[in-house]
This record gives structure tokens, C-alpha cells and sequence, in this order.
């Protein structure tokens, strides 16, 4: 019999929005009438763009002519694409990237993961606490951790916890650790990271040889204007960080899949036997190897986000989402809860009332209110107690499940 990857086997129960779902289709199934509000995991639920759809039928009739018709695209997404990213999305804040760093991808939660293909299996990592469980679950299947204890910690990962006590934001390690995970805004606590804070993190990292992975994915919900969008907007990044960004949160293709990830080719790792290599040409290889890149349509529709119509269009989404974030956090305190986040992210991270445990209130919410949240804890033992409030749905929706949950739960 064929062997497996045990390291599956060290992994908690089921990956977290799974296990949401699980519960909330029992419920569903045993309760057929109720009117269930889901503001759990983060999946947008406004249309697509027009100017992203025009351009995504646009491409379609091209792939129905013999003189536009696209077979295999470069692995690392079309320059055209690249081009765009790199001239608004960077180096119009004043970071020095060439659009031939930026490897277009079908999403950030895949990079997250299949970077770890290019690094050494004994590197010291640091996530926080709580965390994108992604970033901790793929270690676990690379083999990078021991078991888990009873709270669900890997031994062999370095856990950073943030709280209220430190604005959510973790402090710099006294040890020594070679990758670091960082999300700014943060999910799950909406939490982000002033330029100060960000470039203690690249100091550390250029003076200790480690890289930062910084997940990007909701820079466009910064409302803050002094706050860094990219890492690389900080002195030195290129040096020690990669970035992760979507266009799933911010134009609404969680279903359509596109996403980028930039490699910086000043970026380097210490092979075996001591000397540098470019993490961008083992990156490039891998994705030559392993990915054949993200469809000719829907990068076109990815191109129309930087069009004047895009640009307008993603602004009026993620306004339509950030108004969503502050009735949640509006109606949340005035019934007596406490909430974080929210402000310059689609994220609200909620006290759960009463001391109820992150998975009761969980329980309680699904089953008295109809509404779906996600447990704090599932994102790491430091998020016991907590609850995460997405705004992520129609304004509707989030009206009726602030009205059913402040009635219940009014502290
Ligand atoms: C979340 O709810 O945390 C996100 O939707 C997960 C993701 O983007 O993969």
C-alpha cells in the first residue's frame, strides 16, 4: 500500500471554514426554515465590476477567434497585467518593483502555501497568534512542526500573540527566526500596522537574514491615509520581504480566482553549502514547473481594475463593505460589546459577550440568531474569547443580523 504524508495526520480537526460549515449545514438541515445570515468566512458577495465583466467578455470573443485566440499564457501572468500592478499599485506609492517580480497566481491563500516549496525544511517560523490558519496548516503538511498540545499550539512554530494589550500587533522576537508571517490589515482582527511598526519588522528581518511573507490581500480597505499599503513602501523590504495580494476582497473574485505575489529579485536564501541564491529564480522555476498560470479571460478582467471605470467601480465596493464594517461596529457598541477592527479593514473582531467561549457564542449565535460568525479560537488559542464578524454580505443582511444579535446579546 502506498504511504501517505504523515504529517496530514497532525492536523487539527478540519481546516476552520470547512468545520464552519459542517456545523452550519447540520443546523440548516435540521432547522429547513430558518433564515440563516452567513458573515463567516470572508467571501464577498456584491457583483462583479462592469468594467471587469466587459473586459472578461471582451476576452471571451477573442478566444473565439482564430487571430486572438490564447493557448498557454507565460506562467507568470501576461506583462500587460504585470505592468498595471507594478506602475498603480507600486511604484505610484514610491516602491521600487518591476513588473517582473510580480508572478500572477489564482489566489494568495495557494501562495501562502506553495512558497514554502522554495524553502529549507529547518527554518525557525513566526506566526502570531491568532493567525490566518493557512499559514500555520501548510507548515504542518510541509512537515515543519511537531503535534499539536491540547490548545492546538505546533511545537516548533514561534507563536506571537496579539491582543488588545498590544493593539493586536505583535512584538519583534527576541529570538531568532528565519520566516516570519505578517498580515496587515490583519485578518483576523482588522487590526494594521503604522510604517513604524512595520519597519522595526524589516529591521529585524535584514538583521537576522529572515524573510517576511506580508499578506497584502486587504491593503485596499486601508481608509487611514498614513498607514503603508505595501511592505515594500518601508526602507530595506526588498531585501527581506515577499507580498501577497488578491483581487478577491477588493473587485470581488473569490470565484473568479486571481491573485500576485512579488518576488523581489534582490531577495536571497543561503543554499546547503553556505552561498546565496535569488529567491526569485527558484520561484520562477517553481511556478514554470508546477503552474501554467491563471486564464487569458480573467486576467483581462483583472486588467480592467486599473481602468478609470475599475478604479471607480473597486472604490464603490470596498466603500460599500467598509459601510457594512461600521454599522457592525456601530450597532455592536452601542449593545455594550466590545469590538476591534473594522476601521481600515472588512474584518470586526468581537469580545464575545458574557465570557462565552469562542465556539459557544459560535453556537449561541448560530442557533438563537440564525448568523454565522467564525470562533476566534480557530484562529489560534489567543483568540479564545474572541469572534469575527465579517462584512462581507449585503447591506440587508448585515442590518438584520445586527438587529437579531443586539437584541439577544445587549450587554
Ligand atoms: C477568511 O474568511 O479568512 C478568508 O475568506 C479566507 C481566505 O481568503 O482564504
Amino acid at each position: 500500500m502506498a504511504t501517505i504524508n504523515n504529517h496530514y495526520l497532525k492536523l487539527k480537526a478540519g481546516y476552520l471554514f470547512p468545520e464552519i460549515a459542517r456545523r452550519v449545514n447540520a443546523f440548516a438541515a435540521a432547522t429547513p426554515d430558518a433564515n440563516i445570515i452567513r458573515l463567516g468566512i470572508g467571501d464577498v458577495t456584491e457583483p462583479l465590476p462592469e468594467a471587469c465583466r466587459t473586459a472578461m467578455i471582451k476576452a471571451v470573443n477573442d478566444m473565439g477567434d482564430r487571430a486572438t485566440f490564447q493557448g498557454y499564457g507565460p506562467e507568470q501572468g501576461f506583462g500587460w497585467l504585470r505592468e498595471k500592478i507594478a506602475a498603480h499599485d507600486f511604484q505610484a506609492r514610491g516602491c521600487e518593483v518591476d513588473a517582473s517580480e510580480i508572478f500572477i497566481s489564482d489566489g494568495s491563500k495557494c501562495d501562502c502555501g506553495n512558497i514554502l516549496d522554495i524553502f529549507g525544511n529547518d527554518n525557525a517560523i513566526a506566526v502570531t497568534d491568532p493567525v490566518y490558519p493557512v499559514y500555520v496548516d501548510t507548515n504542518v503538511m510541509a512537515g515543519h512542526t511537531e503535534d499539536a498540545n491540547e490548545k492546538g499550539e505546533y511545537g516548533g512554530l514561534v507563536y506571537l500573540p496579539i491582543s488588545a494589550n498590544n493593539d493586536f500587533t505583535a512584538q519583534i522576537p527576541t529570538q531568532k527566526v528565519d520566516l516570519i508571517y505578517l498580515c496587515f490589515p490583519n485578518n483576523p482582527t482588522g487590526a494594521t500596522a503604522t510604517k513604524a511598526h512595520l519597519q522595526a519588522w524589516v529591521d529585524y528581518a535584514k538583521a537576522n537574514g529572515s524573510i517576511i511573507f506580508f499578506d497584502a490581500a486587504y491593503e485596499a480597505f486601508i481608509t487611514d491615509p498614513t498607514l503603508p499599503h505595501s511592505i515594500y513602501e518601508l526602507e530595506g523590504a526588498r531585501d527581506c520581504a515577499i507580498e501577497f495580494r488578491s483581487f478577491s476582497k477588493n473587485a470581488g473574485f473569490t470565484g473568479t480566482r486571481c491573485a500576485l505575489t512579488v518576488v523581489p529579485k534582490t531577495l536571497k536564501g543561503k543554499a546547503a553549502d553556505g552561498s546565496e541564491v535569488e529567491l526569485w529564480k527558484l520561484w520562477n522555476r517553481r511556478q514554470s514547473t508546477k503552474f501554467n498560470g491563471v486564464s487569458y479571460i480573467v486576467q483581462r478582467g483583472a486588467e480592467a481594475v486599473y481602468s478609470t471605470e475599475g478604479q471607480q467601480q473597486v472604490k464603490g465596493l470596498v466603500n460599500f463593505y467598509m459601510e457594512n464594517a461600521k454599522i457592525i461596529r456601530d450597532q455592536l457598541t452601542a449593545a455594550g460589546i466590545n469590538v476591534y477592527g473594522g476601521v481600515n479593514a472588512p474584518y470586526v473582531w468581537v469580545q464575545t459577550p458574557n465570557g462565552l467561549s469562542s465556539w459557544d457564542f459560535f453556537d449561541k449565535l448560530l442557533q438563537t440568531c440564525n448568523v454565522v460568525g467564525t470562533p476566534g479560537s480557530g484562529f489560534g488559542a489567543a483568540g479564545e474569547g474572541y469572534f469575527r464578524i465579517s462584512a462581507f454580505n449585503s447591506r440587508d443582511n448585515v442590518n438584520e443580523a445586527m438587529k437579531r444579535i443586539t437584541e439577544k446579546f445587549k450587554v
